[in-house]
């Protein structure tokens, strides 16, 4: 059972997507661990440190800027997260950190596995802005 980051958490096994309907690039908005806390899975096509999948590019980060919460977007043609709020920008290739802008600390990463054809989020590695804890009372994705 994934808890890491908050030792009494048991995050939920949430299937994101099938590997077959990624394709590199074109981010996927989700919610995880719970509904409104609004997340992005992305095959980024190369390795990256912790990506998983036949690329070893796939990832998942909360998509709630950890400056004031806005959601990020992920921009193909730089292969970075930017917020549209006051353009900070995050790198997704490396785990997250911030490149460029005021926020101060990376995005929270999501954990993910693959489980036969599908891509599942398992856990959490940050405090998603906006949160005490990452479970906190609240409807589950
Ligand atoms: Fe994202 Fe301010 S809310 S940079």
């Amino acid at each position: 059972i994934a808890t890491s980051g908050d030792d009494e958490a048991e995050f939920p096994r949430l299937t994101i997507a099938s590997v077959a309907d990624l394709t590199p690039n074109e981010p996927l908005s989700f919610e995880y661990p719970l509904a409104g806390q609004s997340s992005v899975l992305v095959d980024l096509g190369a390795e990256v440190p912790g990506g998983i999948g036949d690329s070893g590019g796939i990832v998942a980060y909360s998509a709630l800027c950890q400056h004031m919460g806005c959601d990020v977007q992920f921009v193909s043609e730089g292969g970075y997260m930017l917020c549209p709020c006051h353009q900070s920008k995050y790198d997704p290739a490396r785990e997250g950190n911030v490149i460029q802008g005021v926020a101060q600390a990376p995005l929270p990463r999501i954990q993910l596995e693959i489980d036969g054809e599908d891509i599942v989020a398992v856990g959490v590695n940050g405090l998603i802005f906006g949160y005490r804890e990452n479970l906190a009372p609240g409807a589950r994705a």
